[in-house]
């Protein structure tokens, strides 16, 4: 695998290797390759992030690479350089690897495409965040075991989410059922799933995914206080009860608390929203590893 910068453009057989993988990886179960130079990965984040950036950096130092930090704010791009003039910085230093996070769509690809070194996509402004995507279909096949016909909600800000991309493509591609739920100004007419009602679909699901509401984002500032949103469009007490039994709640995170889901939700026992972020270290070392490998996986039809 060169590159990791969408989950539209990867096939059934890639997406199960990479589950997986790291399957075996959160079970030790992983052989970790020999390697005789030590590798070295640059985190360039250009937009703020907890998880992501901190379970790489885990990620990287559990497979014995180097990590090359790099803090936008003290960095030279306050001097005017540019994404693409930093990224060729790394590679020509000796960065064997790049994970980068962009306010802007498209922008990871663009890198990607232009330079000779790997590139992992940690979320593209509204584009795709395919990591965290890989780290909740994981922890969905942990849960299953399967994709099939397994009828996954998608719920909130739809069309400011890379996120509900990331995995509504991949999703479809591995058999379940993507249902979207939104409010009708947070709608994306490119994503060609059904959209249903939220007192509907969380009756149905075996999975209830909420979205942040990505204000960043947003043209029109709204505050989110101010609001019923809960009431309207989150998950409440009253729609967890009525929930299928066996039926998890997922939330990438980080959760507005009391907004997308109500406070005392977001540990009980359906969540898997903190197990979600556990998932994250196997996944990208998974993930790392793929893109590091010399030689390609062979993605074998035994699953
Ligand atoms: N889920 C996620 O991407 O979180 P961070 O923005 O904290 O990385």
């Amino acid at each position: 695998m060169e590159n990791f910068v969408s989950m539209k453009s990867l096939s059934k057989s890639e997406l199960l290797h990479l589950i997986k993988r790291s399957d075996e990886v959160a079970n030790g179960t992983s052989q970790q390759q020999n390697q005789t130079k030590p590798l070295f990965v640059a985190n360039l984040f250009f937009e703020p992030s907890t998880r992501t950036k901190m379970s790489f950096e885990v990620a990287e130092k559990n497979l014995g690479m180097h990590v090359l930090d790099f803090h936008a704010e003290t960095s030279s791009t306050l001097k005017g350089e540019s994404v693409y003039d930093t990224a060729k910085t790394f590679e020509s230093i000796g960065a064997d690897a790049l994970v980068i996070r962009h306010p802007e769509k498209g922008q990871v690809s663009h890198i990607a495409e232009s330079i000779n070194i790997p590139v992992i996509n940690a979320g593209d402004g509204a584009g795709e965040h395919p990591t965290q995507s890989l780290l909740d279909l994981y922890t969905m096949y942990q849960e299953f075991g399967s994709f099939n016909d397994l009828d996954v909600l998608i719920v909130g800000d739809i069309a400011h989410s890379r996120v509900a991309k990331s995995n509504a493509y991949a999703l479809q591609t591995l058999g379940a059922n993507v249902y979207l739920s939104s409010k009708a100004d947070w709608q994306d007419e490119t994503l060609d799933f059904p959209y249903i009602d939220l007192d509907e679909g969380i009756k149905q699901c075996d999975v209830a995914m909420f979205l942040r509401i990505q204000l960043e984002r947003h043209e029109k500032k709204e505050s989110i206080e101010s609001t019923d949103y809960l009431k309207r469009y989150g998950l409440t007490v009253e729609r967890e009860r009525k929930m299928r039994k066996h039926a998890i709640i997922m939330h990438p995170a980080p959760v507005n608390r009391d907004v997308e889901i109500a406070s005392e939700l977001v540990e009980c026992k359906r969540s898997r929203i903190f197990k979600q972020m556990e998932n994250g270290v196997y996944t990208r070392m998974a993930v790392l590893e793929a893109c590091l490998k010399k030689e390609e996986p062979s993605y074998g039809t035994h699953y």
